[in-house]
């Protein structure tokens, strides 16, 4: 576990505009002082990411949550209520003490309370919230574990927080409430779940909205190996030596992985199986498409995106 001095070193760094990446239950952050534009700003060169990419603000408390969103709809109240901390971003209109360079320019902000003890301690320790997108290489596969963070971005960050394996796996769902309520990144806190409590919710990709990027997460290929990821069905596999994540068709290949039936358990495995195996050197890697059921739909939308 992590010592009480660690975590108020880290805190330090963030209050000195540092950057300090950290566990999540999802994925591991890279955060900065969510109100500091000069840290923010070394996020974006450190992750090659580009400024029109927004991060999510995470905070350790709804007064936090309230103090950086211009208005907390109803909906946002019972969504909290229910799913915080956890992994469920909700995007609401933004405080203006918010930085531009935080929201990529948009009049929205996205705001997550982590649920996981590390990341909770650091910002009530820093008592700033915290702007952090996962701890990767801009477009490459989320870290899961301190080893991946260390290194995609290694010694360029100031201080790594390790709390070990995440639980979640993949990252969160991120949700509009600034108009009417619109899912625009697909996670394991699913759309019927959040319907149940709000009413409905549009799907990702369906809307009017004429903005370049309503979510970057929405960018076609993302969350990558850098092993070409294709889906397969019936264990059709290419030809050449390549790794084959299983559920229910095993097949003949150089490698194979046998994945858990359940989603929040494959979902939890989903990355760490993708690093190890692209550090490999396999020709591809195929992945047996999981079923198009509903609780599915995020690790499908990882996959697909993977695939590219
Ligand atoms: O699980 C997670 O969400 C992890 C952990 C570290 O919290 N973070 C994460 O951050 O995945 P990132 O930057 O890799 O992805 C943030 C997503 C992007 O798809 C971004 O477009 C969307 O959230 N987002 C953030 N602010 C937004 C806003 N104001 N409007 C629309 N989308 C927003
Ligand atoms: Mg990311």
């Amino acid at each position: 576990m992590i010592s009480r001095e660690l975590i108020e070193r880290a805190a330090a760094v963030l209050r000195a505009g540092g950057l300090v990446a950290f566990p999540t239950e999802t994925v591991y952050g890279l955060g900065a002082n969510a109100l500091d534009a000069a840290a923010v700003a070394r996020i974006f060169e450190l992750k090659g990411r580009p400024f029109h990419s927004p991060l999510i603000v995470h905070v350790a408390s709804l007064e936090m949550a309230h103090g950086l969103a211009l208005r907390w709809p109803e909906a946002a109240e019972k969504l909290a209520a229910r799913f915080w901390p956890g992994p469920l971003t909700l995007v609401l209109p933004r405080d203006p003490a918010i930085p531009d360079i935080v929201t990529a320019g948009l009049d929205t902000v996205g705001l997550r309370m982590p649920a996981h003890p590390i990341a909770l301690e650091l910002i009530r320790t820093a008592g700033v919230a915290v702007a952090a997108p996962s701890a990767n290489r801009f477009s490459r596969l989320s870290p899961t574990t301190a080893a991946h963070v260390r290194e995609a971005l290694g010694e360029a960050v100031d201080l790594i927080l390790d709390g070990g394996a995440t639980q979640v796996g993949i990252e969160s769902t991120v949700l509009s409430l600034a108009g009417t309520p619109r899912l625009l990144r697909p996670g394991m806190i699913l759309r019927e779940q959040i319907e149940e409590l709000i009413g409905p919710v549009e799907a990702a990709g369906r809307s009017e909205d004429r903005a370049p990027h309503p979510s970057p997460g929405m960018h076609p290929r993302h969350y990558s190996p850098a092993t070409p990821l294709i889906l397969v069905e019936n264990g059709a596999l290419p030809p050449g030596r390549g790794a084959y994540l299983w559920i229910g068709r095993p097949a003949q290949a150089a490698r194979a992985v046998r994945m858990p039936e359940h989603p929040a358990e494959y979902a939890a495995r989903l990355y760490e199986t993708l690093h190890t195996l692209d550090r490999e050197g396999w020709d591809w890697i195929a992945v047996e498409k999981p079923p198009e059921a509903p609780a599915w739909t995020p690790i499908l939308d990882r996959l697909r995106r993977a695939a590219g």
